[in-house]
């Protein structure tokens, strides 16, 4: 299948995360089409999220919402982590303020046994979704995303968010085969998953191990980055540029960059030159404004962006972002601006 992002020049986007020189540090939002926007929130009025998800012509219209808006760098695809589970049949929903939620948590070998594949057909309104907005953004990079293993079996272990993830680490610690079983279902899943994105014009890809950080170094290592490693590496033919994300994630940043990443995410706990120093030379980064600091005034979010593009400098190559996602009551206004500051700051 011919892959049209390839063909085109590369965007800001697509040099910082191969460490290229850049005409101006690329910057996006984690989250950026959702909540914060007044035009999301009229067009998702009586839609449920997973219906949205699944609908081409809505997923195009949310996701070109904020690239409209704010000027970014690129688009994100409109979808959640749970969408390919339930492509595959997982009975899970999204429900309002609360999150993903799954009716039947796993906790049986026969359950694993039950779960996947996914086959590209059943997420074929993904590569619909794909294909128009690929068409629609021009030069514009699309970013496809799917959740890593570990964050996936934590939601369907615990049956919804959890705080402290016992039944995850339950499993994990007692009975370490069902766990790789079903991080093995997951990791094959997650890779078909984004395959599809990247074959139907996906030019960067996300994956999302937002829950990581709750695990120490050495549980990280054995039972989550050989999974991990699954995924990122089974994309590396495609030759889109990967970026690996989590919070909390200070301790495993070097992993999760040797796992097969090109481009590590990082939180605002760490700055970017000592996440740089922990990850190596060979990787770029991404981050790391803290959302919250959208809330305290502009001269506040002034000077932490300026911070964090002077530590930004120690990469091999820097995508501006925020350390986690855009929180619902974020003035989208002061989101536009940070583009136009980065912009304006990094300009060659
Ligand atoms: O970044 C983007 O703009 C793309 C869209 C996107 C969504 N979810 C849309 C969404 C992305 C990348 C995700 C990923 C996702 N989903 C993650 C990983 C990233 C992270 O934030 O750590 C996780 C853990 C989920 C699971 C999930 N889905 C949660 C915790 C929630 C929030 C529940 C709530 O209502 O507070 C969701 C729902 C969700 N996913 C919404 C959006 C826009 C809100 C639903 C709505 O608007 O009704």
């Amino acid at each position: 299948m011919n892959l049209p992002s390839v063909a085109r020049t590369p965007t800001p986007l697509v040099l910082a995360a191969r460490g290229e020189p850049v005409p101006v540090t690329p910057v996006w939002f984690m989250r950026q089409a959702g909540r914060s926007l007044p035009e999301y929130r009229a067009l998702r009025q009586g839609i449920p999220m997973l219906e949205a998800c699944q609908r081409p012509d809505l997923v195009q219209e949310i996701t070109m919402q904020p690239v409209r808006r704010h000027g970014v760098d690129a688009a994100i695809l409109f979808s959640d982590i749970v969408v390919p589970l339930r492509a595959a049949g997982v009975d899970v929903d999204i429900v309002p303020g609360v999150g993903p939620v799954v009716a039947d948590p796993i906790r049986t070998l026969e359950q694993v046994h039950r779960l996947g594949p996914l086959h590209p057909e059943q997420v074929g309104f993904v590569a619909a979704a794909v294909a128009g907005l690929v068409a629609e953004l021009g030069d514009v990079p699309l970013i496809g995303f799917a959740g890593a293993p570990f964050t996936l079996a934590s939601y369907l272990i615990e049956g919804g968010p959890s705080k402290n993830h016992e039944r995850t680490k339950a499993m994990m610690y007692g009975a370490p085969e069902l766990w790789h079983a079903l991080l093995d279902r997951l990791a094959d899943i997650t890779l078909v998953f984004l395959r599809v994105q990247a074959q139907a014009g996906a030019s960067v890809l996300q994956l999302f191990d937002s829950w990581a950080g709750a695990l120490s170094r050495a549980d990280y290592l054995t039972a989550v980055a050989p999974h991990s490693r699954t995924v990122l590496a089974g994309l590396a033919d495609l030759g889109v540029p990967r970026i690996h994300f989590g919070v909390g994630t200070g301790e495993v940043l070097d992993v999760m960059g040797d796992v097969g990443a090109d481009v590590v995410g990082v939180d605002w706990r760490v700055p970017l030159d000592e996440a740089v120093r922990r990850i190596g030379p060979h990787r770029a980064v991404q981050g790391n404004l803290d959302p919250a600091v959208l809330f305290a005034g502009w001269d506040a979010v002034e000077r932490e962006v300026r911070r964090i593009l002077a530590e930004g400098r120690a990469a091999r190559g820097h995508v501006f972002n925020l350390g986690h996602g855009v929180l619902p009551d974020t003035d989208p206004d002061v989101l536009t601006r940070i583009v136009d500051l980065v912009h304006d700051l990094t300009a060659a």
